[in-house]
């Protein structure tokens, strides 16, 4: 490998790809390709505690400020899909977050005022808009994360509006003066010096194994990490994701040590996005194309992680009937704390989605048959919470 290279792609990992870093080089006239030039106009509020300036002081030096942003002002940036017109002048930016969806970082107040953090300034939520391909992304991420969440699965906080999710990083924290403090991560290719290029182990890139050995040599709780790592390996299985790469895994820095952090990017990609690749991005079988896991294959993912495949297999059991038991409280509580979001078929559909998948894939495991409930209006009444 030519020297200096891991270096490399481990600073172009905190940049976004794809539609996303066009429209920021060209909106910034920055050469396509230049990871450093870009670094240095966006780079204030990167993934962990990180903060890239091209001045010599450092940034902690200057002033924090911010500035209310306004809900008007986020309808008219969706509405336009104008996401960098607001910062084609002097203001510094905060977009050096990787990924292919359009996200701003920001500062949400105590009373959840949203604003731009400017000068030393740091950033405590994310903003993902609408993906230009497939419909309602933000919903959809929304949903799966309060429904992992309620199958106790260590996930990020989100909050749905109607057209994008917030959510709080799990890479800052609140010191007792009220400041935010960054508190360092970094993904499973930086951690491992793959390129941006390499995030699907299907297609050749990081496998599950190695970030299971990083995990098991480096973890300050190496059991828990890969309990949780095995956990959403299946709920990637139950709930359709095909996108659950390793940029979409990171390590965070505690103040107890190196640990895994909290999920994220968790959406249904497979029951609706059909436009994106319907493999999973780590496979779960030896047959690439299969999407419901066999008991053969619980040996293949057990080997993948270096767990017992008995281990996998009662992971399996456990996760699938709490995601039927769980499903309609589920979409109920999501309700009541959304009264504001439209859109409600679509949540009803997607979680009438998962129960069917998951009793499939029950079925598939030979598992004991558990009827699933429907999932009706009725659940996802606008009034539901009112009464
Ligand atoms: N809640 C969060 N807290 C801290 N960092 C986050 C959070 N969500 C995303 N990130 C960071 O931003 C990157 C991109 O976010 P992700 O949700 O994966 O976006 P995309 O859907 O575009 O892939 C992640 O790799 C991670 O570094
Ligand atoms: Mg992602």
């Amino acid at each position: 490998m030519e020297p200096g290279i891991q270096d490399r792609h481990f600073f172009s990992n905190l940049l976004p790809k794809g539609i996303v870093r066009r429209e920021l080089e060209h909106s910034k006239k920055i050469h396509h390709g230049d990871d450093f030039a870009l670094l240095a106009d966006i780079g204030r509020d990167c993934a962990g505690a990180l903060s890239i300036t091209d001045t010599p002081e450092p940034p902690i030096a200057e002033q924090a400020w911010y500035q209310e942003i306004g809900e008007q002002a986020i309808r008219d940036v969706i509405a336009s899909k104008g996401y960098y017109l607001p910062f084609t002048g002097e203001t510094p930016v905060r977009l050096s977050l990787a990924g292919a969806q359009h996200k701003w970082a920001v500062y949400r107040d105590q009373i959840g005022t949203l604003h731009w953090p400017h000068g030393s300034g740091v950033s405590s939520h994310i903003i993902k808009f609408p993906h230009s391909a497939v419909n309602n992304l933000p919903l959809n991420e929304a949903f799966c994360t309060r429904f992992l969440g309620d199958l106790e699965l260590p996930v990020i906080t989100t909050t749905a509006y109607n057209d994008y999710v917030l959510s709080s990083r799990y890479d800052r924290k609140t010191l007792a003066d009220g400041t935010i403090a960054r508190v360092h991560q970094e993904d499973f290719l930086q951690a491992s010096g793959y390129s941006s290029h390499e995030k699907y182990g299907i297609s050749g890139g990081i496998q599950l194994s190695e970030i299971a050995k990083i995990l098991r040599s480096h973890s300050y709780r190496p059991v828990h990490d890969i309990n949780v790592l095995l956990q959403r390996q299946l709920a990637n299985i139950i709930t359709g994701n095909t996108d659950a790469h390793g940029k979409n895994l990171s390590i965070l820095y505690t103040a107890s040590g190196p640990t895994l952090s909290p999920l994220y990017d968790l959406t249904s990609t497979l029951l609706f996005g059909k436009l994106l690749d319907q493999r999973y991005a780590f496979p779960i079988s030896p047959d690439e194309t299969r999407k419901v896991p066999n008991t053969q294959d619980i040996a293949f993912i057990a080997r993948s992680l270096g767990v017992r495949p008995a281990l996998v297999m009662e992971q399996s059991e456990k996760l699938t009937q709490l995601a039927i038991n769980r499903m309609t409280d589920s979409v109920i509580s999501f309700y009541e704390q959304h009264q504001f979001v439209k859109k409600r078929g679509m949540v009803s559909n997607l979680a009438n989605a998962i129960l069917r998948w998951v009793k499939a894939i029950r079925k598939s495991l030979h598992l004991e048959s558990i009827r699933i409930p429907r999932i009706d209006d009725s659940h996802t009444r606008e009034d539901r919470g009112c009464k």
